[in-house]
């Protein structure tokens, strides 16, 4: 058995509330595996963006530890954990999180500018990478005269600007029809299949987890369920989910 990517071992997330504590993640095991393709399922509020900023070390947890590569990360300083996720972390968010006044190409460079990347450089990598993300046509134009679909897609590129591990989507389709949140998931199939990424993805839509190989149920802050492959087609069955 290889190791795993991340592994979260008993975790725990509290919020203080005035007096209150509130228990948002509640003892979750969890190990994300190299190469694998996760989506995480469960009601609004069930905790499944905490888990995902834990995931990506975005987060820290108020108990319990996070192994990156075996590595517990509770030792980590700040610097090496910024580091750290800026190297093997890449992560897409449902708001697209686009500079508005900026390009595609623009947006895509802009993490670049931070690892002291030449210009010539940088430009020609966020070419390279809209051209993979089929935006080889729009490079020049602003998110806003883009598609919702074609502006998640500028953000995949600029997560993919520091060759990641693993890719870290919350909800990447939640603002598409189911249309172009199926261009979306066929381009993180695409770079499972052909670059060995890892991915994430946390969705609300089972036609989208049906891209995964592995379900993470999670409810009231615990894993309730961890369907894998055989398992999972029996489970998309018993909810009829179509072959996408
Ligand atoms: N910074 C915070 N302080 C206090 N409570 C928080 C904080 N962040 C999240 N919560 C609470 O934690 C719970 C889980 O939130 P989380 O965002 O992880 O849910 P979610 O599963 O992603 O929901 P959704 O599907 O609506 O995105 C919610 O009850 C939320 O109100
Ligand atoms: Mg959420």
């Amino acid at each position: 058995m290889p190791e795993a990517l991340i592994k979260l071992e008993n975790v725990w997330k509290v919020y203080k509330l005035g007096e209150i504590d509130l228990s948002v993640l509640k003892g979750i095991n969890l190990e994300i595996m190299p190469e694998s393709f996760v989506t995480i399922m469960g009601p609004s509020g069930s905790g499944k963006s905490t888990l995902m900023y834990l995931l990506g070390l975005l987060d820290t947890p108020s108990k319990g530890k996070i192994y990156l590569q075996g590595k517990d990360t509770s030792n980590f300083s700040e610097d090496r954990l910024a580091e750290v996720r800026g190297k093997k972390i890449g992560f897409i968010f449902q708001q697209f999180n686009l500079l508005q006044n900026l390009t595609a190409l623009e947006n895509v460079m802009l993490p670049m500018i931070f690892q002291g990347i030449p210009e010539e450089k940088r430009k020609q990598k966020a070419k390279q990478l809209l051209e993979s993300v089929n935006l080889a046509q729009r490079i020049n134009h602003k998110p806003s005269e883009m598609s919702g679909g074609e502006q998640q897609r500028i953000a995949i590129a600029r997560s993919l600007v520091n060759d990641p591990e693993i890719l870290i989507a919350d909800e990447p389709t939640g603002n598409l029809d189911s249309t172009t949140g199926k261009t979306v998931m066929e381009i993180l199939k695409k770079l499972h299949e052909e670059q060995k990424k890892t991915i994430v993805v946390v969705t609300h839509d089972p036609t989208i987890a049906h891209y995964s190989h592995n379900i993470i149920h999670i409810q009231d802050g615990q894993i309730r369920a961890n369907h894998f492959e055989d398992e999972k087609v029996l489970w998309e069955q018993e909810n009829n989910i179509k072959n996408v």
